[in-house]
């Protein structure tokens, strides 16, 4: 009886994965790491180190996430926060991967099977288009990747969408001085607050907080870093 249950749980679990990625399939494989905890090179040293200064602990409280939350990691690059949310949210819960370069979302993809960890949803958007559900969301997260994003309007409009009325939009960026132009954000991989502020209250959300001292310790670079929470205000409709 036992067993029957059990192999009914490992099948509903591998079914659980092959639906998780039904885009990728035919994706040719890479060599993936094992689990985290368990492998001495699976979890790259400047992650460890990473952690110290990104805070992922606080930063997932700040965005109210919870065991079965639904969030996205937009611009989500290798994926570092990508695991820290898996974590968070268990597989009661998910997590859309979301990147524009196609071999980040299949190494990715790769290493969410290789881990099991069902509740990864590797997502390859477009430029102008993130592809994440309607109306779902608790929240998105984006980490050093918004200064590079345009048309910025364009997918600010898709974050709205994605999110369910009072879903938090979660802004980690790198700081730069206030008159930096708007053109040079790109190239420079920096971005000054006000004008992200500016640009996602002028989308319908409100802005939140800012965290305080919230900063790289070693300046990375010689930037220092900001995190802004903006939320989808309750009530709101699908657009
Ligand atoms: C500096 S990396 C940050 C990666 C990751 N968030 C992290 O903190 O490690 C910026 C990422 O944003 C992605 N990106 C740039 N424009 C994007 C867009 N329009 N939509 C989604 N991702 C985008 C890039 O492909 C890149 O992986």
């Amino acid at each position: 009886m036992v067993r029957s249950s059990r192999r009914k749980v490992t099948f509903i679990s591998l079914l659980r994965v092959a639906l998780a990625f039904p885009v990728l399939w035919g994706l040719p494989g890479l060599s993936a790491p094992a689990d985290k905890k368990t492998s001495s090179n699976a979890y790259p040293a400047e992650w460890a180190e990473r952690d110290e200064w990104q805070r992922p602990e606080e930063v997932m409280d700040d965005l109210r996430l919870r065991t079965g939350s639904q969030v996205a990691d937009v611009g989500c690059g290798e994926g570092y926060f990508t695991y820290h949310l898996a974590e968070r949210v268990g597989p009661q819960g998910r997590v859309y991967a979301e990147d524009i370069q196609p071999e980040l979302i299949r190494a990715l993809w790769h290493q969410a099977l290789n881990r099991w960890l069902v509740q990864v949803r590797p997502v390859l958007g477009e430029e102008d288009n993130p592809h994440l559900p309607r109306q779902r969301l608790d929240a998105v997260l984006l980490v050093h990747s918004y200064h590079e994003m345009h048309p910025h309007v364009a997918l600010l409009k898709a974050f709205y969408r994605a999110l369910r009325p009072g879903g938090l939009l979660g802004i980690i960026e790198y700081a730069a001085p206030d008159n930096l132009p708007r053109e040079e954000s790109y190239t420079r991989h920096q971005i000054p607050l006000h004008t992200v502020r500016e640009e996602i209250t002028a989308q319908g959300f409100e802005f939140v907080s800012r965290r305080p001292d919230f900063h790289v310790p070693n300046r990375s670079w010689g930037r220092d870093q900001y995190f802004l929470l903006f939320e989808k205000p309750d009530g709101s409709g699908s657009e």
